[in-house]
Parts: C-alpha cells; structure tokens; sequence
C-alpha cells in the first residue's frame, strides 16, 4: 500500500499510553456489579483486548482541535462501549458465528448467546450513559452534540444500517459502489464518529469539519478495506479472530471483488484520500491523525 510508514517511536509511545489510559478509564465505568454475571460478562467483552483505534481517533482529534481532555476521554470510551457491543453481537452465531474474537473464546461461548445479546444492550446504554454526566463536567450542548454524533454512527444509518446490508449480501456479488456503500456504514461510520466527536470537544469551523468528516471517512472505509484484506493474508494467532471465515460465509469483500493486490492498493489509495483531507484542514497539530493513518495501512491484525 502507498504511503504506509513504519510506526515512529514517538507515535508508538502515545499510543501505548493513552492505549492504557483507555484501558483504565473503561475498567473504572464498566462495573462489575451488574446483577447476575452481566457486569461480568460486560467487563470481558470491552477490556483487555482491541486496539482502541476509535478512542485514538478520539483523543487525537481533540488534541488537534484544542478539545477538552476530559470530555475526551468520555467520547473514546463511549464510542469504543460501542464497538466493542457491535462486535460482541457480529460474532452470535445468528450473525457470523465466530467462536474467537481478541484472542478468547467469543462472549457468546463464555457466557451464552442470551448474556452476550444483554451484554451488547447493557454496553450500548453504557455509552451514551457516559456523555451525559450528571456532575456538571460537560457542557449540555457539547454533550448533546456527542450523543447525537454517536446515535447517527451506530444506528440504522450507519453500523446497523450496514451490518443489515452486511448480512443480506451473502453469497451476492456486490458491485464496488455497493460494497464501498455497506463498508461505509458497517465499518466506515463509527470511525468518522469517532474523529467527529473528537472535533466535539473543542470549537472548530465548519470548512474545518468537514476536510476532518472527509478524513475520517477515507480512514473508515480503508480501514475495512484492510481488514478484508487481513482475513485472507493473516493467521488466526495474529488477528485474534478466525481468519478465511468471509470466504468461508461467503461474504462479498474488496479481496472477492478486486483481487489481494487491487484490494490492497484501492486500500492505499483511499488512505491518501485520508492524509489530503487532513493536510486541507489547515490545523498545526495533525502528526499523530497521519500516523494513525498510516497505522491503518501497515497494521498486522
Ligand atoms: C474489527 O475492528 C471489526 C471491524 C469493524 C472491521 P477492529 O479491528 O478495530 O477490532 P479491535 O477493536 O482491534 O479488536
Ligand atoms: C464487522 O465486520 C463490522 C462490525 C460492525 C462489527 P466484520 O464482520 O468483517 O468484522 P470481523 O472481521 O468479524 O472483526
Ligand atoms: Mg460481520
Ligand atoms: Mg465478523
Ligand atoms: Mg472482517
């Protein structure tokens, strides 16, 4: 893929810590003392485990826009409460019945389909739970402008919308526009959110949304770009999930449609779409949103 760098020690650097500061943030608010195994079933789903790309996305955004840590970090955990929900419910065997996911055995397999189907519902609410503080901490329009931010990202006009798509696409050989269009929603949507609520946190102009609307969205498609492209060129022990199940479920998929190496460059092709948009915007602290680009193209699982 054009334009992918290696990973710079100061990018791998910030990435481990707020990695970590993540992970803190999410074990302090997901609680384990949700009745009858929920809180523990939650707790599995979301830590220790992912790369936390859409928290990332977040909390770099807002640091480029001169946004309000605090607020911040509530929007990476929330939209990262909704990632990981979204995947527990994609692994049910009533979706892609996958057994692995983050390198254990899927929520379903631990807990039962009936606890991963709550955990997803109990995650979701949990989000938006967090975007609302009742302690005075968060502006009541910055915090409605999250809510809808992640509400439009997540429901029918983004990641259920495409996980819907998703699902009906079985065995149907899309065209690009129409693979491009589901990838967009399945996938696409909650990453640009996640730059978009990251822009939340502070005051930016309109010309500047939208040249970062533009980049999230280039990232949110490369990045299922690549992930069709790692269920075939990776193994199982390096993604944490199993890999060959789009061929196996007969998924359409850029590798299905265009071939292993178009697929890979149509991928570097739209992350330079990416570093363009971000290039426009016109902000001065914009390293770590290219480097996080550049993650997208080189990453091994
Ligand atoms: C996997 O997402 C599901 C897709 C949307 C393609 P990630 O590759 O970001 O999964 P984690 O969070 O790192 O496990
Ligand atoms: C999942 O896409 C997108 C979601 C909204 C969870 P995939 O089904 O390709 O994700 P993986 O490969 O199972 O992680
Ligand atoms: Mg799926
Ligand atoms: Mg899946
Ligand atoms: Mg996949």
């Amino acid at each position: 893929m054009s334009a992918a760098r290696a990973e710079s020690p100061s990018f791998a650097a910030w990435r481990e810590s707020q990695q970590a500061a993540v992970e803190r943030a999410l074990s302090q608010w997901v609680s384990p003392d949700a009745p009858a195994g929920l809180g523990e079933a939650m707790r599995y789903a979301v830590l220790d485990g992912g790369k936390r790309l859409r928290p990332l996305l977040a909390l770099a955004t807002s640091v480029a826009v001169g946004g309000s840590p605090a607020a911040a970090m509530r929007a990476a955990c929330a939209v990262e409460l909704i990632h990981a929900y979204s995947l527990v419910h994609d692994d049910m065997p009533c979706m892609d019945n996958d057994v692995l996911r983050r390198g254990k055995p899927t929520v379903h397999v631990r807990f039962g389909e009936a606890q991963a189907l709550l955990a997803g519902d109990a995650l979701q609410a949990l989000a938006f739970e967090l975007l609302v503080p009742d302690d005075g901490s968060m502006a009541p329009d910055m915090a409605a402008s999250l809510c809808r931010l992640l509400a439009r990202s997540a429901g029918a006009s983004g990641m259920a919308g495409g996980q819907a798509v998703d699902l009906a696409s079985v065995g149907l050989a899309l065209d690009q526009a129409a693979l491009e269009a589901m990838h967009r929603l399945k996938t696409g949507a909650l990453l640009q959110a996640s730059v978009m609520m990251g822009a939340a946190t502070g005051q930016v102009s309109a010309a500047v949304l939208a040249q970062l609307a533009q980049y999230g969205a280039s990232l949110g498609l490369a990045f299922q770009v690549v992930d069709d492209i790692l269920d075939v060129t990776a193994d199982s022990a390096t993604l944490g999930k199993t890999a060959g199940k789009d061929a196996a479920c007969d998924k359409p998929t850029f590798v299905s449609l265009l071939g292993l190496e178009p697929a890979q460059a149509y991928a570097g092709q739209v992350l330079d779409q990416a570093h363009a948009a971000l290039a426009q915007t016109g902000l001065t602290q914009l390293d770590t949103l290219h480097a996080l680009a550049d993650w997208v193209g080189h990453r091994a699982h």
